[in-house]
């Protein structure tokens, strides 16, 4: 019998959970609790971290977990780099259901940073309007760099704003092309800042700078450890009957 555990948060985590429950799989549905009003899952849902790698592996002999996809955001190192030590000491398989990074396409005008703090280092100079397209855990480290316009678009309002020049825009997406063309020309947008999620929902944005020969950040992905990576719900079906 599997017993399911999907570290989810993303599109392809919901994805997941809409066919593993079609198929009546038991299942749970993780999310880490950080968003106000997160979506209602076709699955039991749990919310709040686990307390590191050993909270996680507690959390898998007590609940009597047979799988665990990981299915969390190509920047979620932290909770990645549990899920593999945890289910090594459990001894439970494990598969990440990744989306590939975004490649540069022509006319595209990327500028590659490892991480966060490069990310920041890089806004230092005189003042632009910047989409700032990070999320909302990480505005503050962009606080040292107060002196740009900065345009935020959020799945909730934050906590604490970057700087005392910001607009806020609470939306959860879909976004188009067409829409982000727009709302950056409306901004006056010289300058986007995003990190290297991959996939479609985010896309819209670089599509739109590319289309407004904007220059664009580019926060590269975090290393993390290897593991069975897959990238399809289809692929995570086969994998669940014969992982
Ligand atoms: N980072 C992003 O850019 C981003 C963007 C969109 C969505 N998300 C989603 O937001 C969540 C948190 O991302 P993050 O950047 O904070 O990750 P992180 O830095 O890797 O995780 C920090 C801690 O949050 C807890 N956590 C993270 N994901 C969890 C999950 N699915 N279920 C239970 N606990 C979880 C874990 O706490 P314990 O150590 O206590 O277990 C983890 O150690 C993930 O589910 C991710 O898919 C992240």
């Amino acid at each position: 019998m599997i017993n399911l555990l999907i570290l989810g948060g993303t599109t392809e985590a919901n994805a997941l959970a809409k066919a593993v429950a079609a198929q009546g799989v038991s299942a749970v549905y993780s999310y880490a609790g950080r968003v106000d009003t997160p979506r209602p899952q076709p699955l039991p849902v749990r919310a709040g971290g686990f307390g590191g790698a050993d909270g996680l592996a507690g959390y898998m002999r007590d609940n009597a977990v047979t799988h665990v996809i990981d299915a969390t955001h190509p920047f979620a190192a932290q909770m990645s780099g549990n899920a593999v030590t945890a289910c090594r000491e459990v001894g439970v398989p494990l598969a990440a259901l990744t989306r590939p990074a975004w490649h540069a396409q022509d006319g595209d005008r990327w500028a590659h940073v490892p991480d966060i703090t490069a990310a920041v280092a890089a806004l230092s100079g005189p003042a632009q309007r910047v989409f700032l397209a990070v999320g909302r855990m990480h505005l503050e480290d962009f606080a040292v760099q107060s002196q740009h316009h900065y345009l935020l678009r959020l799945v909730d309002e934050p906590d604490a704003l970057p700087s005392p020049h910001c607009d806020v825009v609470v939306s959860r997406g879909p976004f188009s092309e067409a829409d982000d063309r727009a709302l950056m020309q409306r901004h006056g947008i010289e300058l986007v800042v995003s990190k290297n999620a991959g996939g479609t929902g985010a896309r819209a944005k670089l599509d739109a700078a590319r289309a407004l020969g904007l220059p664009v950040l580019m926060i590269d992905r975090p290393a993390l450890p290897q593991r069975v990576e897959l990238s399809s719900v289809t692929q995570v079906l086969d994998w669940l009957a014969h992982p």
